[in-house]
């Protein structure tokens, strides 16, 4: 198959199999669950707003009624909202085929969460660590299964600053923003390193959607608002074609471990799902290692495959 030729409908039916889509209410998040739902996987809205969270599980029954939902709250900045998911998920199932680590925030006003983390940090990478070892052992006794991190753009800007990981000396906002997805991407390649390792068939891939107008924008500038339906257009897609590099990296049976998917329009903006290229920050095994160790000590929680 062309690289470029795959689309939702080339994905084989998905019935029987069980997904987590963390931020699943809204955004991108929303469209892939819409996504696997179509495909006829079971998908549980992991969500912190539960109304919310009903709100778009309603709206995915309208348009696919005999599709399997279920919301479960989950607030990915509270490590302690994180060990109660998981302790609750792997007490009522038995397998997880694909877990998609979606949810996020950018550029809010600086904040630290109750754990001391810087609150972008907070929910875009160490609440997903936590949320992917606490699963892990069911990821791995289920066949093939997946676990998907989602990336940016911006992570080819983003520096792992160990003096100033919270943004206890400095807050710029897209620093931190950055910063939070390039270790996004660095902990889906070095947990596929760990999988590898372990000769495990479960593989770690990564997704970014190019530019996608969604509720992520809600911390822009009131100027940028203001110019983004004249410039949209040209430099972001819609948050279903957004979706489909996450659904590509959950789906398609060519997909290999450590795979990264993006867009294919000019610099990744937009445009259909292909095998992208982390930059080689995102590879480096020393930094991977030093950030693994570094959160393992923050979050308390030894992550070993
Ligand atoms: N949109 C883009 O252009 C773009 C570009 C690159 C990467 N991404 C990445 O794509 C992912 C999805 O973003 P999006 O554009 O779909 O944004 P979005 O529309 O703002 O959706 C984000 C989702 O994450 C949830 N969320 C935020 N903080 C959470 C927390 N602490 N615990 C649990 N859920 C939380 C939100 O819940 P609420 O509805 O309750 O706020 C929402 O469901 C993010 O990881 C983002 O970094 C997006």
């Amino acid at each position: 198959m062309n690289q470029s030729e795959w689309n939702l409908a080339k994905a084989a039916a998905q019935q029987g199999k069980v997904a987590i889509v963390t931020g699943a209410n809204t955004g991108l998040g929303y469209e892939t669950s819409l996504g696997l739902a179509e495909k006829g996987m079971k998908v549980v809205m992991a969500c912190r707003n539960m109304q919310k969270a009903n709100r778009a599980k309603e709206k995915i029954k309208d348009k696919y009624p005999f599709s399997d939902l279920e919301c479960r709250q989950l607030d990915l900045s509270k490590l302690k909202s994180v060990r109660s998911f998981v302790k609750d998920f792997v007490k009522d199932y038995q397998s997880l085929d694909v877990l998609i680590n979606n949810a996020g925030i950018m550029i809010p006003p600086f904040s630290l969460t109750e754990d001391g983390f810087e609150s972008q940090m907070a929910a875009n990478y160490f609440g997903h660590f936590v949320l992917t070892q606490g699963l892990s052992k069911l990821l791995l006794k289920s066949d093939k299964s997946r676990i998907i991190s989602l990336s940016s753009i911006a992570h080819k800007q983003g520096k792992i600053r160990f003096d100033n990981l919270h943004s206890e000396k400095k807050y710029d906002a897209m620093a931190a923003y950055s910063q939070s997805k390039l270790a996004c991407l660095i902990f889906a390649i070095e947990l596929q390193r760990k999988l590898e390792q372990a000769d495990s068939k479960t593989i770690s891939l990564a997704a970014h959607p190019g530019v996608s107008n969604t509720e992520l924008m809600r911390y822009l500038p009131r100027w940028s608002k203001l110019i983004a339906p004249i410039l949209s257009p040209f430099i972001s897609h819609n948050p279903k074609k957004g979706a489909l590099p996450t659904l590509r990296a959950a789906l398609d049976d060519s997909a290999n471990g450590g795979d990264y998917y993006g867009p294919n329009g000019r610099r990744e903006l937009k445009g259909k799902p292909i095998k992208i290229k982390p930059r080689r920050k995102a590879l480096d095994v020393e930094l991977a290692n030093e950030l693994w160790k570094k959160t393992e000590e923050l979050t308390d929680c030894t992550f070993s495959i």
